[in-house]
């Protein structure tokens, strides 16, 4: 279904957003606005794409006046970003009140902005600099909130990658790493203070790269099967997302954080991978962000916290043509650059999940496909269902570390991180 040629630029933006089913209206869904490309539309046109999702909230890297200036008054509620780039700047009380004055109190209220994430993944790049700088660059971004009335209405935080996590297998032995420990509970306290969210970087999709043979594609595509029951509590869990945002909440009870809030702030799939990088593909990408929605809609949260209200932000809105790195990273997008849908979301369709959602988000499999036999059948055998199933969630680490510190070809940073994990992943 290509109408490119038929149509102008402008009509097919409008296409798009009617191509796409009748938007649901959910309650937390948002959208990654990553703009690495040179080739997509202007923020005007990009307004009707979020509402088509469904989408009422959007997660900039940046603050870019133009986007902000083409949402105001949409109702669709803003996260912005400061670059890690920025954060040795930050530090200074008064180039945060610049920046804070310039880039968030000059669209208010027009542009509902309600929160600043302060660097991206920063505990995890192994920079001690970036990770001493991090809370003082939060505080004092959130002092100059406070200082200029906006802290109420303003929150500070910052972005995790799930690799933060030294176990996150069962989801009820989650826990951070210990070499992260000091620098995450001075944000974990910080959190707790101003009233912000905790808020982590989650993909499934990584763990079935790295180990199709025995990560079953239906839980991690949210698509009906047998799941898996974590021992320690009885809780069972059919994706691989909830269980690690389970592990997440797991990690920061066992430091006495029970009632801080867990935004998702990235979770996708990409739609188009290099030859090794199994499951990239439109037929995929649909499931998991289809489902994904569904979900969603129903409000649901996790098995362990299941009247929590999840926020979700789907990575991403557009491919990105500049992004370095394997060709997965250019294919995240839930559209093309031209505005047309990257494949058929198919959220207003039948055949998505239905394998009998049973209340609190647990859904009751109907039957198993033979694909997840392999890893039933380990998972069965008790003693070695903990070594499979840790490592089974360890993997979106690796493959995280791999594609941060210049992908599989680089293996100074996987032994790095083998050697911080204490656990060596084979080439
Ligand atoms: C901005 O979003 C917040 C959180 O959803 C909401 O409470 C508030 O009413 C919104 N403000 C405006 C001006 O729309
Ligand atoms: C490989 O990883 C190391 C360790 O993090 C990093 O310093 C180096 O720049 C990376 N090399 C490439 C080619 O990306």
């Amino acid at each position: 279904m290509d109408f490119s040629i038929f149509f102008s630029h402008a009509s097919l933006l409008l296409v798009a957003a009617c191509l796409l089913p009748n938007p649901i209206l959910v309650g937390s869904i948002g959208v990654n606005y990553g703009q690495i490309a040179d080739n997509l539309p202007p923020p005007e046109d990009v307004v009707p794409l979020v509402k088509s999702i469904g989408a009422t909230k959007v997660k900039l890297y940046d603050a870019n006046p133009r986007v902000l200036d083409a949402f105001a008054n949409t109702g669709i509620e803003f996260m912005v970003g400061l670059g890690n780039e920025y954060l040795d700047k930050m530090r200074d009380p008064a180039k945060a009140q610049a920046w804070v004055k310039q880039n968030v109190q000059s669209h208010l209220p027009a542009t509902n902005i309600t929160s600043i994430f302060v660097g991206n993944e920063v505990l995890t790049l192994d920079d001690s600099s970036l990770s001493d700088d991090l809370l003082p660059a939060m505080q004092s971004v959130h002092a100059a909130l406070v200082s200029l009335g906006l802290d109420k209405q303003v929150t500070v935080t910052t972005t995790h990658s799930l690799a933060i996590l030294q176990t996150s297998y069962p989801p009820s032995a989650g826990s951070f790493r210990v070499d992260l420990m000091d620098c995450l509970s001075q944000t974990l306290s910080f959190h707790q203070k101003t009233g912000s969210a905790f808020l982590i970087n989650a993909y499934p999709y990584f763990a079935y790269k790295s180990n199709p043979k025995q990560v079953p594609l239906d839980f991690v595509l949210f698509q009906p099967n047998q799941g898996v029951t974590d021992p320690g509590t009885n809780l069972h869990y059919d994706n691989m997302l909830y269980a690690q945002i389970d592990a997440v909440y797991s990690a920061l009870a066992s430091l006495g954080y029970n009632k801080l809030p867990v935004q998702i702030s990235e979770t996708g799939w990409p739609s188009k991978g290099d030859e090794d990088e199994a499951g990239a593909t439109p037929e995929n990408a649909k499931k998991y962000n289809g489902n994904l929605i569904k979900l969603m809609s129903g409000k649901t949260g996790t098995p362990m916290r299941p009247n929590s209200d999840l926020n979700i932000y789907i990575f991403a809105l557009f491919n990105e043509n500049l992004k370095p790195g394997p060709t997965s990273e250019r294919n995240y997008g839930l559209f093309k650059p031209d505005g047309t849908p990257a494949y058929a979301l198919g959220i207003s369709g039948i055949n998505v999940v239905d394998g009998g959602s049973a209340g609190n988000g647990v859904t009751t499999p109907s039957y198993s496909t033979g694909s997840s036999t392999d890893y039933l059948s380990i998972s069965s055998a008790r003693g070695r269902r903990q070594l499979s199933g840790h490592m089974l969630l360890m993997a979106p680490l690796f493959e995280e570390a791999y594609n941060r510190y210049g992908y599989k070809e680089n293996k100074t940073a996987a032994s790095l991180l083998g050697k911080i994990k204490g656990v060596r992943f084979g080439d």
